[in-house]
């Protein structure tokens, strides 16, 4: 996995933002693990909590495509196209990480590297309910 190549589609994807209300442009790569890129950018609503994460926007797309193991994520955000601030995912779409992925998937920010453990310890997902 090419960190670098996963970070730049990323800042593409946020070029592709809309995000009037915030003027905060996400952008996030999710790889599956057949190797398929999804890319995904925040889209926001007059009615704020219809907005979608850009994370969640690249998890649903992808599994509309058929793919559900993941092997990482690319996520950047800033105002005016600035990138330099690390964008931290929040936490519901950390719950959607949780849906899918393992501790083997990767949180690749432009300043770390996570773990999803670290992000979200304690996890209730899949298996807390089977
Ligand atoms: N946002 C994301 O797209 N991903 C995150 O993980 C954090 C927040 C978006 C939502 C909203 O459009 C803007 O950033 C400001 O909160």
């Amino acid at each position: 996995m090419n960190k670098a190549i996963l970070l730049d589609m990323a800042v593409k994807a946020a070029e592709k933002t809309y995000s009037p209300y915030s003027g905060y442009a996400v952008g996030a790569a999710l790889l599956g693990k057949s190797g398929r890129i999804y890319t995904g950018c925040n889209i926001e609503n007059s009615s704020f909590s219809a907005t979608v994460c850009a994370e969640r926007a690249a998890f649903f797309k992808a599994i509309v495509e058929g793919e559900r193991e993941f092997a990482a994520i690319a996520v950047v955000g800033g105002k005016q196209g600035d990138f330099q601030k690390e964008c931290m995912p929040c936490g519901v779409c950390r719950q959607v990480m949780a849906e899918f992925c393992g501790n083997d998937f990767k949180i690749i920010t432009s300043a770390n590297e996570y773990m999803l453990d670290e992000l979200l310890p304690g996890a209730f997902n899949f298996n807390s309910i089977m």
